[in-house]
């Protein structure tokens, strides 16, 4: 298949919402990461992203909507909650979780009875939606276990000749994949953390809940709720470590292993923040950005991780950032491309 590649423009936000409706399969931006579409009402269209992706056929897809009437129409009940946190919220980094209705086929829940359900905050994303009939189902637009796409240039990477249609519009603002809640239990459950934080969450809603089963390594006996997050994910090839501790310590115990590692004839690599990324003597060192600026390290993070893949390493060691409130959603990908390896000095 010859895959189209345009600039966001009204003519390639038209030609967009033709293959949409046709059936096809277009990826475009959204604030969090670049999204894979199809017609999410069309089971056949739906089918069509799990086969270019190699997307186990049991991960639910979100259906991505362009305004707030859209949600009622697919969902059986909106509880109060979430209908602050969608007035608070969308369009946003947010997924919210509701029982579907029967218009949403199973080929698009991976079989399940709810719907996940966000409004993104990206022009060029909302313009497709409504020229694509409204109900858009996107996942991440990378090959299933990939780091997910801030740019269109990994998309293409990643799914050129297997798509229809890439929309360009440059690198995305946020990095990381949307928060998800969860509104079919009593307590709302966040499913996957994002930049909107707990906090942020029940600052608007009250009391809601962490899926024990994100919290790092899921222990024996508990499975993430989400069925995404119970893969392996956003991994690079190379084995990667996390290095946790005293800022010194860090940077001493990896120049120390990078250069056993040379010794033997292996080549390593390291991802670091701007501050220490003078200090490391291996031969790749990546940075994320400034370890201040844990929304800077968000947005680069999964460019680099790609990034490692082409440098063909044997080893990759990585600081690590604290699990607070904005460190979380870091944390919890790094951790997961590590295979939550973490050696703590
Ligand atoms: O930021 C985002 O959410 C991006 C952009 C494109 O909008 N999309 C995204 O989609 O990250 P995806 O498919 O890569 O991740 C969706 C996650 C998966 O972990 C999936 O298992 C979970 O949402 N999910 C979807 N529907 C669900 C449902 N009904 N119940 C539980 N988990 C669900
Ligand atoms: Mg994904």
């Amino acid at each position: 298949m010859n895959t189209i590649t345009k600039a966001y423009s009204p003519e390639a936000v038209k030609e967009a919402g033709g293959i949409l409706k046709a059936g096809g399969l277009v990826a475009f931006p959204t604030e969090t990461v670049y999204g894979l579409g199809a017609d999410a009402l069309d089971e056949a269209a739906a089918a069509k992203i799990y086969a270019a992706k190699g997307r186990p056929s049991d991960n639910p897809l979100i259906v991505h909507i362009a305004d707030i009437e859209s949600l009622y129409e697919i969902v059986t009940e909106v509880p109060d909650k979430a209908k602050k946190l969608a007035d608070a919220m969308w369009p946003g980094p947010l997924t919210m979780i509701f029982h579907k209705k029967d218009i949403v086929p199973y080929g698009t829940t991976g079989g399940l009875d709810s719907v996940a359900v966000r409004m993104p905050d990206n022009k060029a994303a909302l313009d497709i939606i409504r020229a694509g009939g409204g109900f858009i189902a996107a996942p991440s637009a990378n090959t299933s276990g990939r780091p997910s796409p801030t740019s269109a240039a990994h998309v293409a990477e990643d799914l050129a000749g297997t798509i229809d249609m890439i929309v360009d519009d440059g690198e995305v603002e946020i990095g990381i994949e949307s928060t998800i809640v969860d509104f079919t239990e009593e307590i709302p459950m966040i499913l996957r953390p994002g930049r909107i934080s707990l906090r942020e969450i029940s600052a608007v809603i009250g009391e809601v809940r962490m899926d024990p089963g994100i919290l790092s390594k899921p222990a024996e006996g508990t499975r993430p709720k989400a069925p995404g997050m119970r893969y392996r994910h956003y991994a690079p090839k190379a084995e990667l470590v996390i290095v946790a501790g005293d800022n010194d310590k860090v940077v001493g115990y990896i120049n120390d292993k990078v250069a056993t590692l040379r010794g033997e004839g292996k080549k390593s690599a390291v991802l670091s923040t701007d501050e220490n990324k003078e200090a490391y003597r291996s031969d790749i060192v990546r940075t994320v950005g400034k370890r201040s600026d844990y929304r800077e390290v968000a947005r680069n993070l999964y460019k680099v991780l790609r990034e490692f893949d082409e440098d063909g390493a044997d080893m990759i060691y990585s600081e690590c950032f604290e699990e607070d409130e904005a460190g979380y959603a870091i944390m919890n990908r790094l951790l997961k491309a590590a295979g939550y390896k973490i050696i703590r000095l």
